[in-house]
């Protein structure tokens, strides 16, 4: 870090600043602190910090008034809301007025350092997409590198078009294409753009955890339901939902998310009285999801309820020619991240860059060259500091090596434990890129002891 980051707090409550100012302070930040509303405005209208935490009920000018001042005069500053229980309704609504996230009280100093973090994090992202010399990478506004390629023009020549409108969009795509990012790009080109984002991973919970996070659930309704929960779709009310990796659900929840997608309302678990919601609905797979509808693992008529719009990102080798303006600006990016010096790839390990069949697409890239900058002790990236897992330097492990020839065997092995290193250990995505099915990948990680 070469910069500290500066965060003010603005809270009347004397208890809140002194543990949040220590907590920050510990990590390193520098604090600034306000009582009231109006000091704190001040403060940040003279010098705007980083992020801003930021009480509701504040004495003088209140917590949502400075929020809308704040949003006025630097939108992309990320604000965090400070709450107590009885007002995260109104918590939830200032995140429709571009608060970032809001933490209700009682908080962890976990809780803080992550949300902290988090904000920060957003920051860098926004700043790093308006580095001045990446402009011709990027047109329209968008955060996405665009690319030489044919096929990406084509991608965002559709998003261009279908973001003003309210239609649902499914996005497919391999594992590390930027499906997220596509559908952020979706959100930021509407008019909801003011309002949440909401990304729900549908794989990441089991499935009555995963009811109430998209529905909600009131007091009481099961075990461990010990206050009322809004659910995703309630937070995305005014906004977008990204339902991510949307074949993972089950067919269950599938029926009760088509009955929201079709009446725009949801029920929280317990309770009988439906919630009217305004939201726009994305939602993206890495998986062939006609397939999974002849499988009968998806309901048809979701499928078509999600695929109004399907956008499909090709993978990463099938157009090469996006190559080098990626690379530029991950470079960018994560020399500016890192506060270290921008260091150019030598002209062989360019060309290995170029090449590279990249399985896993732009984030095994962007991985690739985040790592070779910290890895790299000169002030060029050498081929050495790009694969040092020894991942796919093709013609190393397919040459003969000293002893002679390798066998079909050996050479198993070896390309096994590279795709899985490459998908860092992940062996679902790696049995996929390998069109084998998991249990023969599994029985022979066990044959090749390479677990
Ligand atoms: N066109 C692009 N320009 C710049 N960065 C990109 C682009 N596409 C993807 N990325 C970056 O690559 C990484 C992977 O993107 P993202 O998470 O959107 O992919 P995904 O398809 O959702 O992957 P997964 O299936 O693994 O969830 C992110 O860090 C994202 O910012
Ligand atoms: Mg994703």
């Amino acid at each position: 870090m070469t910069n500290k980051a500066t965060i003010l707090i603005i809270d009347d409550e004397e208890g809140i600043r002194d543990s949040c100012s220590q907590v920050l302070n510990q990590e390193g930040y520098l604090v600034n602190i306000a009582d009231n509303g109006k000091t704190g405005w001040e403060h940040f209208k003279k010098s705007p910090t980083d992020v801003v935490l930021l009480d509701l009920k504040l004495p003088g000018l209140n917590g949502m008034e400075v929020l809308e001042k704040i949003k006025k005069m630097s939108p992309d500053s990320p604000v965090i809301i400070i709450t107590g229980f009885a007002t995260i309704e109104s918590a939830v609504n200032t995140m429709k007025r571009g608060a970032f996230d809001y933490l209700a009280k009682p908080f962890s100093s976990q809780e803080l350092r992550v949300i902290v973090k988090k904000a920060l994090d957003s920051r860098k992202t926004q700043e790093t997409s308006l580095t001045p010399g990446l402009k011709t990478a990027r047109d329209d506004n968008f955060t996405m590198v665009k690319g030489k390629s044919k096929s990406m023009a084509k991608v965002l020549d559709i998003v261009k078009r279908v973001s003003p409108t309210e239609s649902t969009v499914l996005i497919t795509g391999e594992s590390g294409t930027g499906k997220e990012l596509l559908a952020a790009e979706i959100h930021n080109h509407s008019p909801r753009k003011n309002a949440p984002f909401v990304v729900v991973d549908c794989g990441a919970l089991v499935e009555t955890l995963f009811e109430s996070e998209l529905f909600g659930h009131v007091k009481g309704s099961f075990t461990g339901a010990s206050m009322t929960k809004h659910g995703r779709f309630e937070v995305a009310d005014g906004g977008t939902i990204f339902l991510d990796e949307i074949s993972n659900i089950s067919l269950n929840i599938q029926a009760k998310l088509l009955r929201a997608i079709q009446e725009r309302e949801v029920t929280r678990i317990g309770s009988t009285k439906p919630i009217t919601v305004d939201i726009r609905i994305l939602a993206a797979t890495h998986e062939n999801l006609a397939d999974c509808v002849r499988k009968g693992k998806f309901r048809e008529d979701l499928f078509y309820r999600l695929s109004v719009v399907p956008i499909h990102i090709p993978p990463l080798r099938e157009r090469k020619e996006d190559i080098p303006l990626l690379l530029n600006h991950f470079l960018l990016k994560h020399s500016k991240k890192s506060g270290m010096k921008l260091k150019i790839p030598s002209p062989k390990a360019t060309k290995a860059l170029l090449e590279h069949e990249w399985p896993g697409n732009i984030r095994e890239l962007e991985n690739t060259v985040e790592r070779a900058m910290v890895l790299c002790q000169k002030d060029r990236i050498e081929l050495e500091d790009l694969f040092y897992h020894g991942i796919s330097l093709r013609p190393s492990f397919l040459q003969p090596a000293e002893e002679g020839y390798k066998s079909l065997k050996e050479i198993e092995k070896e390309y096994i434990k590279i795709v899985l290193q490459s998908q860092y250990g992940n062996r679902t995505k790696t049995a996929k890129i390998l069109s084998i099915d998991r249990k023969t990948l599994l029985s022979k990680i066990k044959k090749y002891n390479l677990s």
